[in-house]
């Protein structure tokens, strides 16, 4: 059962300490003391308009309420030093940022630091809470940064006075709607596989990738937090300055950790946002109840039919097409979102689970069709996990490899390239989406 805890003021601002590099001020909007008398509130939002929620999953586990950083900003523990500090969107991509990062459980300390490229202009309060079953797991900190201008890159650093991190850099998407080319990063089913992973994140930094989807099975079993410590340990380098979106899969099995430590909107399960152009949606598929299938397909449906852009693309868990054993379709995924998917315009179904790479010719009703007309369905499950044979050969599979590898797509105006690549950075498949 998830556990709605009510985090107030996600972003209380307060005055920024002077900084001897503050030459350039962009400051953020602010509600501070009711209004942003001295400063001019930039981006598209209204002032201080991030939500107010953090979902923390599961009872039994040391998370309690969210301890808001002021007036806890000056409580350091044993070790206060911020590690894995990494980034996804829990608002709207082009003008906000979420920060989570980890410190020992004692320390209480949760403040992001963040300005233009020039400095840390502004001090901002986050939350933070116990991670996993015991105070050895430490502590989860997390702060929503909201009001940014889009398109903008902003430097940051996250901790407190005596236990900042290193300064980092990440950029706001554009506006939403926005023409703008961009390149995102796919892959999913690390499981295990730590070293692959860290290779993945590497080729894909090699391609410029602006943010990257995860469609699930990071760990073995989610509610290790070893494993995710080997999870993000990979990923230092480029979780600090990439946002992340994930999916669950059934090895994060909705698990306490998996929730506490990532970034994203709404209940974390089933969300969308928009990057540019593009609409992406994901779902979860390993449900913690059977009503959640046809609650998350009306969902689908709508949030499809609310959306004005061109481009439309999931990304989940279980395949609903695939020629790959010991997994292959989900007969779930098939029946509550392909229906849903094919009717809201989708043109790109992103998988994992079965540990290959697969791409099916266009299909609608389990037909090919022309591509502007159906959906393509990609499985891509080769991030680090033993991989498997894809041993079906169903006529719908155009391209099946077996191999380690990971997804680049790049949005232009008028297409999508997806290029999927072994970690040698060998090409095992390109195609072109049109809308
Ligand atoms: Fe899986």
């Amino acid at each position: 059962m998830l556990l709605l805890l009510a985090f107030v003021a996600c972003v209380a601002e307060t005055p920024a300490e002077a900084l001897p590099d503050a030459t350039v001020v962009v400051p953020l909007s602010s509600e501070a003391d009711g209004a942003a008398a001295d400063t001019v509130p930039v981006g598209s939002e209204a002032a201080g308009a991030c939500p107010e929620d953090i979902y923390v999953a599961q009872t039994g586990y040391t998370t309690d309420a969210p301890v808001l950083a002021d007036p806890h900003a000056d409580v350091l523990g044993a070790e206060p030093l911020p590690r894995q500090v990494h980034l996804g969107w829990t608002n709207e991509p082009s003008t906000s940022m979420t920060l989570i990062w980890r410190t020992d459980f004692d320390t209480l300390a949760s403040q992001v630091q963040i300005g233009s490229d020039a400095g840390h202009l502004f001090t901002l309060a986050g939350a933070s809470f116990g991670l996993g079953a015991d105070t050895a797991d430490g502590r989860v900190h997390e702060a929503r940064v909201c009001g940014l201008t889009p398109g903008t890159t902003w430097s940051y650093r996250v901790g407190g006075e005596g236990a900042w991190s290193e300064s980092h850099t990440f950029t706001t998407a554009p506006p939403p709607g926005s023409t703008e080319p961009f390149v995102f990063g796919v892959a999913g089913d690390s499981r295990g596989g730590a070293t692959v992973w860290a290779s993945i994140l590497a080729g894909m930094a090699s391609h410029g990738v602006e943010l990257r989807l995860f469609t699930g099975d990071a760990v073995v079993q989610g509610s290790r937090v070893n494993e995710w410590d080997d999870w993000y340990d990979a990923g230092v380098g480029y979780f600090e300055s990439v946002p992340t979106m994930t999916t669950n899969g059934n090895h994060e099995g909705l698990a306490q950790p998996y929730f506490a430590l990532s970034p994203l909107p709404g209940n974390e399960q089933w969300y969308s946002f928009d990057y540019g152009n593009v609409h992406f949606a994901t779902w979860n598929d390993t449900v913690a109840t059977s009503a959640d299938w046809q609650e998350q397909a009306d969902w689908l449906a709508a949030d499809l039919a609310a959306s004005t852009r061109p481009w439309k693309v999931v990304f989940h868990h279980k395949a609903a097409y695939s020629s790959c054993r010991p997994n292959g379709e989900d007969a779930n995924v098939r029946n509550y979102f392909v229906p849903v998917s094919e009717a809201g315009g989708v043109q790109l179904d992103l998988a994992g689970h079965n540990h290959n790479y697969e791409r099916t010719v266009p299909l609608a009703g389990g037909l090919e069709v022309p591509q502007v007309d159906g959906v393509t369905y990609v499985v891509t499950a080769g991030a680090g996990a033993p991989l498997y044979d894809n041993n079906q050969g169903y006529s719908y599979t155009h391209v099946a490899v077996e191999a380690q590898h990971y997804m680049v797509g790049v949005v232009d105006d008028d297409r999508i390239t997806m290029t999927a690549y072994d970690l040698a950075g060998n090409v095992l498949d390109v195609f072109t989406l049109v809308p």
